[in-house]
């Protein structure tokens, strides 16, 4: 079993990671690491438990550890789930140090050398982490996972590539866990609508053009893509929905970018524990909806409706995620099984 650490185990992020890694085939959790406040009580005691299956029974005696860099030691791997501004100065001191971050954090994910990994749409980026060791002289490394928002969104668009999009539009409707642990006041989250999340906007732009462009030698040639994101907060716990427009310059159908969807298979390489079918189409003119499709494929499944032609060469359509699973621990974990596969990790 590989050594593995979750930083911010107890938010929202680092709380998924401790249940969907509890019966994990290949990755043990032996640190837990959090804030002063945390640091040095049982998990039991630090966490406020937040899901819908038992804390781990294994975990609960744990004491948290405070995340400096002294502390962080003895394991191989490490899920980073921790606020941006301190993710940045530790990841980078944890990564000189030899040890290997999976990061949740937005601070070195537009980072020319460090890769920002959705593993259905861009494994081949996972190559920059050889460019990242050389380039500063780094045992370990920093592998990056995108904003909850951007991982569906590249999902849907990544087999419409070959047919030339030119801009994107997308309006979000993002589930309050997206704000963490205790996330948006009650008062200003219950039975309304907040048309605005810090910084979500600009990282879904600038994300989604990273995730599909193209390895060129040492960089990411970006997608010349037009993306264009408005983003709301909207009172449900868990998943975000989100309505996309996309211009092509290529002709193509509604019934070609379905069976594309349907066909859009993974990584090219075996299967890996935590891979699910990356999207389904359901045809239902009221799908998807958060309440019945956001744990689709135990919430890995990007879940698509309402495709239709929206003028020449545009369509439209409505996609949902889970953004704790698929857009936080789930791609997290499933990246760090895609650097294991890869002999990375
Ligand atoms: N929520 C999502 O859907 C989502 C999706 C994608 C990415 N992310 C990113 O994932 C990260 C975690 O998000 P979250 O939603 O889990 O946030 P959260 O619920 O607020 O959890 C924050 C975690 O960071 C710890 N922390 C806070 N200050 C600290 C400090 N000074 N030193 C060490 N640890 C500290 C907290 O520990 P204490 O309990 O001890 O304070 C807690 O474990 C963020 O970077 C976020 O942007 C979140």
């Amino acid at each position: 079993m590989i050594k593995t650490a979750v930083l911010g185990a107890t938010g929202f992020v680092g709380q998924r990671f401790v249940q969907l890694l509890e019966t994990h085939p290949w990755f043990e959790v032996t640190l837990l690491g959090a804030s002063e406040r945390s640091a040095g009580k049982p998990y039991a005691e630090a966490c406020h438990w937040l899901l819908d299956s038992p804390m781990p029974d294994a975990l609960k005696d744990l004491p948290v550890v405070e995340c400096s860099p002294e502390k962080i030691r003895d394991v191989d791997l490490v899920f980073s789930a921790l606020p941006g501004n301190l993710a940045g100065p530790l990841e980078a001191k944890l990564a000189q140090k030899g040890l290997k971050i999976v990061s949740k954090a937005s601070a070195h994910r537009m980072e020319d050398d460090v890769p920002l990994i959705v593993p259905e749409v861009n494994p081949g980026h996972l190559a920059l982490i050889g460019v990242q060791q050389e380039r500063r002289g780094w045992a370990g490394f920093i592998s990056t996972d995108p904003n909850c928002s951007t991982v569906p969104l590249a999902m849907a668009l990544k087999p419409l590539m070959k047919y030339d999009v030119q801009r994107v539009h997308v309006a979000t409707l993002q589930g309050l866990s997206g704000a963490g642990y205790p996330g948006v006041a009650s008062l200003d989250a219950l039975g309304n609508v907040v048309p605005f999340i810090a910084g979500e906007e600009e990282k879904v732009q600038t994300e989604c053009v990273k995730l599909l462009g193209t390895l060129n030698g040492d960089s990411i040639q970006t997608a010349g893509i037009e993306v264009s994101a408005s983003c709301n907060r909207v009172p449900v716990v868990e998943g975000h929905m989100e309505n996309v427009f996309v211009e092509f310059q290529s002709e193509v159908s509604v019934n070609q970018i379905k069976k594309d969807w349907a066909t859009f298979d993974h990584m090219h390489h075996p299967k890996l524990p935590s891979a699910q079918k990356p999207i389904q189409y359901l045809e239902q003119e009221n799908r998807p909806q958060h309440r019945l499709d956001v744990m689709a494929g135990n919430g890995m499944t990007t879940t698509i409706g309402r495709l239709r032609e929206d003028g020449p060469r545009r369509v439209k359509f409505t996609l949902l995620s889970h953004n704790t699973i698929r857009g936080a621990a789930g791609n997290g974990i499933l990246h760090a099984e895609l650097l294991k596969h890869k002999g990375l990790v």
